[in-house]
């Protein structure tokens, strides 16, 4: 029998990463499951079963990323890191409280390269860094706000990654549509093509076994926007401009 995969899950507590979690444990993989609340990802690794383990951290936090990595090394290697954590404010970019706006810069973009470096040291040689972009962060749309910008960084750290890292580990980059979670409930608008959390972490549990770079889906959301990002900008503004009335 194949030995049990490790999968260092950082944002599991909550929405797709919570998901993800069940989908692996399911899978058989042991977990080191991470987020803030230690508390909910207690009852999480509980309701998992026997196996696996719980490290809270933030992933702002550069001394938690690397107090974490320090433990988990302590224990050998592991196969898979990914990195799930992500904060998000819905609203028009200037309108967003700066002291917020860097929040999110420090959780969703600077936490995706903290993450990157402790993964580094803990991984197996061969082994696996996914980390979480969004397909706002394809394109800038009106009210994308920092979030978009953040997820935009975060796509392009996977594409230097994956160069810089090549032969020593698999880098993906996961670029989820529309999946209903906390995140998405601030929303006030109908969102198109819209996922549950299972369904998410189905796809993205099957993207990362495959071979390739980004697992991204809905496919009848993602396509469209992926053409609107290799328009000219002459021919892309007019088009973002009415999403803004
Ligand atoms: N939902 C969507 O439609 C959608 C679409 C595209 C991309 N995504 C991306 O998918 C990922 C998961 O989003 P979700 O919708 O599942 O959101 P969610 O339900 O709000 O879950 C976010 C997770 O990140 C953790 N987290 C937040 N800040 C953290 C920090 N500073 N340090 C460590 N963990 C932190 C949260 O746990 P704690 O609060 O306990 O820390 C929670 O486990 C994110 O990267 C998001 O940007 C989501």
């Amino acid at each position: 029998m194949p030995e049990a995969e490790t999968i260092w899950l950082i944002g599991a507590s909550e929405g797709i990463g919570a998901a993800l979690a069940r989908e692996y444990a399911r899978r058989g993989a042991r977990l080191i499951l991470s987020a803030r609340s230690g508390q909910r990802l207690d009852a999480l690794a509980e309701s998992l079963g026997p196996g696996h383990h719980v490290l809270p951290l933030d992933v702002s936090d550069r001394a938690d990323v690397e107090a974490a990595a320090q433990a988990i090394a302590g224990r050998g290697p592991v196969d898979r890191v990914i990195n799930m954590a992500a904060i998000y404010d819905p609203g028009r970019t200037i309108e967003i409280d700066p002291d917020t706006a860097a929040k999110i810069v420090d959780v969703n973009l600077t936490g995706s390269f903290l993450v990157a470096r402790a993964a580094v040291r803990v991984l197996r040689d061969g082994g696996q860094l996914a980390l979480c972009g969004s397909v706002a962060g394809y394109v800038g749309l009106p009210q994308g706000q920092i979030y978009s910008a953040t997820k935009a960084g975060v796509i392009n750290l996977a594409e230097s990654l994956r160069a810089e890292l090549a032969g020593r580990a698999d880098v993906r980059l996961i670029n989820p549509g529309f999946v209903a979670t906390r995140l998405t409930g601030k929303n006030d608008f109908e969102m198109p093509a819209l996922l549950q959390p299972a369904e998410a972490a189905a796809k993205i549990a099957e993207g990362l076994d495959r071979r390739g770079f980004e697992i991204h889906f809905p496919r009848r959301l993602t396509i469209g926007l992926k053409l609107l990002r290799a328009l000219p900008y002459w021919a892309a503004f007019p088009l973002t401009r009415r999403l803004a009335r």
